[in-house]
């Protein structure tokens, strides 16, 4: 009898907690557990697959989600379409042309539509598949939590405002990161995304030509595919990381250390200011950065989600129901 009450009670402090979990409006991990099991391994699958058939798709999918969660929160709003009566986020500045990985979102959504129809998010979807790229790409693994809900709106605005620029100085970038609740440090380790993926000639041409803080044959090497001439070459690209731009590990750092930043905003990091010493220390040791870019990516994924009765579930990632 006295067991049967212990067992009640613990049973019933886990509903509790449970339930506090929930009607808090706080993310965690096993949000569909009961309503979608499989969305975990079929957003591993495609983004696996996508990343097969396109390497740079894994560095893309990471992007779309800073990119999401820097405007108005991780809500989704990055992936909504403009139309004639709606402005999405699509061609603010920073997104415009560069954005890509839409088309993997979509062939998520459809398949884990399929699984269990009107039960997942599109901005949970996002943040999985960025986790699963950094995965795909050999960098660490954690546990995404989850329960956002998506937007019904967008903001160009914000967009243009919120989100760093490459001509960006430290003070101004880690101002932007300060305004969503990011330290410096979170903002250095998140930077180190930067070890893969590519950009273009327009985003690093005034560092090649112009920057003083920079290695001489590095920056040769990235004028020969990039012209000095504005609207000339502009979609050339190189990649971010000169060593391994298909491996997500620390040599973003070991790039800086040597000059070797190809964006202004990168080389700025390892410039005689106050993110030196923490640079250096990724540079030397992956385990410390890896530590730290998971822990920055869980606070990103934290800012400002729609809970509870907040937002939708869309139907399609890239319009409001
Ligand atoms: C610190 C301020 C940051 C600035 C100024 C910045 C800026 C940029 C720019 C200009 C590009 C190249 C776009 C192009 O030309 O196609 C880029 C690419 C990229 N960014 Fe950032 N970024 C920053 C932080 C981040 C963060 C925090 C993440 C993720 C956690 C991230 C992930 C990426 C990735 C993975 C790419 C390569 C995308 C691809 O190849 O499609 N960036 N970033």
């Amino acid at each position: 009898m006295a067991n049967n009450n212990s067992i009640s009670k613990v049973l019933s402090g886990i509903l509790i907690l449970f339930f506090l979990e929930c009607s808090t409006g706080q993310l965690y991990p096993n949000y569909y557990y009961s309503s979608c099991p499989p969305v975990t391994d079929i957003v591993k699958t495609i983004t696996e697959s996508a990343i097969a058939y396109d390497t740079r798709m894994g560095a893309s999918l990471l992007r779309l989600f800073f990119h999401d969660c820097f405007v108005k929160g991780c809500d989704g709003s990055v992936l909504l379409d403009d139309t004639t009566t709606f402005t999405g986020e699509k061609t603010a500045k920073p997104n415009n042309g560069t954005l890509r990985g839409f088309e993997v979102i979509d062939q998520i959504k459809q398949a884990v539509d399929e699984a269990c129809p009107g039960v997942v998010s599109c901005a949970d979807i996002l943040a999985v598949a960025a986790r699963d790229s950094v995965v795909t790409l050999g960098g660490p693994y954690w546990e995404v939590k989850l329960g956002r809900r998506d937007s019904r709106g967008a903001s160009i605005s914000k967009a243009n405002k919120d989100l760093p620029t490459p001509t960006s100085s430290l003070t101004t970038i880690t101002s932007k990161f300060a305004d969503q609740g990011l330290s410096l440090k979170d903002m250095i380790a998140l930077s180190g995304a930067h070890t893969i993926g590519k950009a273009k000639c327009v985003n690093f041409r005034s560092h090649v030509y112009k920057d003083s803080n920079k290695n001489r044959f590095f920056s040769g090497f990235r004028q020969s595919i990039c012209p000095p001439v504005n609207g000339t070459g502009d979609d050339n690209l190189a990649p971010l990381d000169m060593i391994t731009e298909t491996r997500f590990d620390n040599s973003y750092f070991q790039n800086l250390v040597a000059f070797n930043g190809l964006l202004h905003s990168d080389q700025e990091l390892f410039n005689g200011g106050p993110a030196d010493l923490q640079v250096l220390l990724y540079s030397n040791w992956q385990e410390a950065f890896f530590s730290d870019f998971v822990e920055g990516m869980i606070k990103m994924g934290d800012i400002k989600p729609l809970t509870g009765s907040k937002g939708e579930i869309r139907r399609n990632c890239r319009k409001r129901n």
